[in-house]
């Protein structure tokens, strides 16, 4: 894979880009970005998913992270972004505005990036194998560090989906933990990857 994969995908070369995404995030995020984009290459090659999608969409997926809620929110209503989404603050907006973002900023118009990027937050319950993956790397990246990762770690050496099973879990127990608002695309994810409920409505 060389570094032409950035001019094929967005409107930069490679300098240019991580110049841009280094400028639009912090130290700490962008190494985790460039640690989610190679836990996705892994996991693209195991798994058997198109590589540079893979590359890209990781490398990209927190993109629009550290932006303020004033902007997210100005982002959301003249996208007509479902609004309902606003009162679950930026853990859920900088996935769906993110991939606004890096469409509008980057240059990236492929689809299936876009929407990996948007699920990134709260998965969906038609996940995508490069949305899985996204979703996954986020998650087992080797700068993580919390009780469970390596359990995770183990699950995805061999089953990609045992792994957005355990990660959904984990995710809602954090949050009912917390009593922490749950999304209810999150919901969704979790009824598809966990509960096995196949009609969902969308
Ligand atoms: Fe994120
Ligand atoms: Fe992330």
């Amino acid at each position: 894979m060389g570094n032409d994969i950035y001019v094929k995908y967005t409107a930069f070369k490679q300098d240019e880009l991580l110049k841009k995404i280094r400028m639009s995030i912090s130290e700490k995020r962008f190494k985790h970005s460039l640690a989610v984009q190679k836990t996705a290459v892994l996991l693209a090659k195991r798994f058997d998913c198109n590589l540079e999608k893979a590359s890209i969409a990781g490398l990209v997926h927190d993109y629009a992270k550290e932006r303020s809620d004033e902007e997210m929110i100005r982002i959301i209503y003249e996208n007509n972004l479902d609004e309902t989404i606003i009162a679950f603050g930026n853990n859920i907006w900088h996935g769906v505005a993110g991939a606004i973002l890096i469409k509008k900023e980057l240059g990236i118009i492929d689809a299936k990036i876009l929407q990996a990027v948007t699920v990134h937050t709260t998965g969906s319950s038609n996940m995508s194998l490069l949305d899985k993956i996204i979703y996954v790397a986020d998650f087992i990246e080797p700068n993580r560090n919390f009780p469970g990762v390596s359990k995770a770690r183990k699950l995805a050496k061999v089953n990609l989906d045992k792994v957005v099973k355990y990660e959904i879990k984990r995710t809602l127990l954090r949050l009912l933990e917390n009593e922490a608002k749950i999304y209810p695309k999150t919901m969704d994810t979790y009824n598809k990857y966990v509960a096995g409920v196949n009609q969902l409505s969308t």
